[in-house]
C-alpha cells in the first residue's frame, strides 16, 4: 500500500534522477553574484532562476527543484510561473521551509539552530496551494573537537527540529527532505575518522527524533552531507570517503527511508561526483536498500553561474554546463560515472 506522498518520494530517486538545489536565500544568492559583479537585485536572481530552469532535458535528470520563497511566486520569461515551468519539464516544485538559524542559547555561539517551525503548518498549505510537492529544512553541525563540539546540546535540538518539520509536512501534503550537514569547515582535528563517528551521533539522533514523532520513513527523503575530513586536515581518497558514508547510512538508516540525495556541501564538481559515483557502485555490491542521489546546489550550479555571468548572451553556453553536470551527476547515481564520461561529446540536444 503506498500514499501519494510515498509515491512522489520514490520518484523524486527515481534511477538516474536527482535534485536541484536552488534554493539559496536572497542573501545567499546575492552573496554568489558580488564576485562576479552580477547587480543583487530581484531581476537578476529572476533571470538566474529562468536561466538554470529552462536548461534542456531538464526533467530527465532533475526529478524536482528546491525553491526559495521569492522564486515559488516569480514567473520566468516565457510567459508562465517558474512553477509551471518547472511541471511542464517533469520536475516537481519543491520549497525551503526553514528560515536560517541563529545560535543555540546557553552553549558555545558557534554552535547554532535552525528557526522556522512556529506557524509552519500554515505556510506548509500555502506552499501546497502554490504547487510544492515537497519541502527541505537544513539543520548545520559544527565539529570542533577541542571545544567539545558538536554538543548533544545541538544534535538534540537540530534533530529535534528536523522530526517537528517533516511531521508538519507529512500532515499537510508535502514529503520532506530531512537534511542533517556535518560541515566540512572544521579545524585540522576533522579527520575523516571524526567526520564519521559526527555522522554517526548525528543520525542516531536524528532518526530518534523523527520516529519519536511519528514520521513516516516511506514519505521522506534523507539529505546527507558525505563523510569527509575537513577543508583543513589530511585529505581522503575517493574510496575511503565512499566507503565511509555507505557504512555509516547502512548502520543508522532504516530501509524504508524512499531515498537518500547527498548536499554537496562546498565539494568541487567532479570531486562531488566521483564520490557519488562509487557510492552508488559499493552500494549495488552490499544491497543498499534505498536509491543514493544528488541533491546538489553549488557542484550543479558552480559552472554555469560562472559562464552565464549575468549576460542573456551567454544562456546557451551556461546551459551547456548545466546539463553537462546534471548528465555526469546522473551517470553517477546509476554508478555509471567515469573520468572519460567528461570528455565524452555529446549535448547533440543542446
Ligand atoms: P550544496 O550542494 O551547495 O551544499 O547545497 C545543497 C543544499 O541544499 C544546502 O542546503
Amino acid at each position: 500500500m503506498s500514499s501519494d506522498l510515498a509515491a512522489t518520494a520514490k520518484a523524486m530517486v527515481a534511477p538516474g534522477k536527482g535534485i536541484l538545489a536552488a534554493d539559496e536565500s536572497t542573501g545567499t544568492a546575492n552573496k554568489r553574484f558580488v564576485p562576479l559583479g552580477i547587480p543583487q537585485t530581484e531581476e537578476m536572481r529572476r533571470k538566474y532562476r529562468d536561466m538554470l530552469f529552462t536548461a534542456p532535458d531538464f526533467g530527465k535528470f532533475f526529478s524536482g527543484v528546491i525553491l526559495y520563497d521569492e522564486t515559488i511566486r516569480q514567473d520566468g520569461f516565457a510567459g508562465k510561473s517558474f512553477v509551471k515551468t518547472l511541471q511542464d519539464a517533469g520536475s516537481f516544485p519543491g520549497i525551503k521551509l526553514d528560515l536560517g538559524q541563529v545560535p543555540l542559547p546557553l552553549g558555545n555561539p558557534e554552535e547554532l539552530v535552525t528557526e522556522g517551525l512556529d506557524g509552519l503548518a500554515k505556510r506548509v498549505d500555502e506552499y501546497v496551494k502554490l504547487g510544492a510537492k515537497f519541502a527541505k529544512w537544513r539543520a548545520t553541525i559544527k565539529i570542533d573537537t577541542a571545544n567539545g563540539l558538536p554538543s548533544d546540546a545541538s544534535l538534540i535540538a537540530s534533530a529535534h527540529g528536523l522530526a517537528r518539520y517533516a511531521a508538519i509536512c507529512q500532515a499537510g501534503g508535502l514529503v520532506p527532505i530531512v537534511e542533517p550537514e556535518v560541515l566540512m569547515d572544521g579545524g585540522a582535528s576533522q579527520s575523516l575518522e571524526t567526520s564519521f563517528a559526527v555522522h554517526e551521533r548525528t543520525l542516531r539522533f536524528v532518526f530518534d527524533a523523527l520516529s519519536d514523532l511519528n514520521v513516516k520513513f516511506e514519505e521522506m527523503i534523507l539529505k546527507p552531507s558525505m563523510v569527509i575530513p575537513g577543508q583543513k586536515a589530511p585529505s581522503a581518497s575517493v574510496d575511503d570517503v565512499a566507503s565511509s558514508t555507505l557504512r555509516v547510512l547502512l548502520r543508522w538508516v532504516p530501509a524504508s527511508v524512499a531515498g537518500i540525495a547527498f548536499l554537496s556541501g562546498g565539494q568541487d564538481d567532479l570531486a562531488a561526483t566521483a564520490h557519488l559515483n562509487k557510492i552508488n557502485i559499493l552500494a549495488k555490491a552490499h544491497n543498499a536498500p534505498w536509491p543514493l542521489t544528488f541533491s546538489y546546489g553549488r557542484a550543479l550550479q558552480y559552472a554555469a553561474l560562472h559562464i552565464w555571468n549575468g549576460s542573456d548572451a551567454n544562456v546557451a553556453l551556461a546551459h551547456k554546463a548545466l546539463h553537462h553536470r546534471a548528465h555526469m551527476n546522473s551517470l553517477a547515481a546509476l554508478g555509471q560515472w567515469s573520468e572519460a564520461s567528461e570528455k565524452a561529446p555529446e549535448m547533440a540536444t543542446v
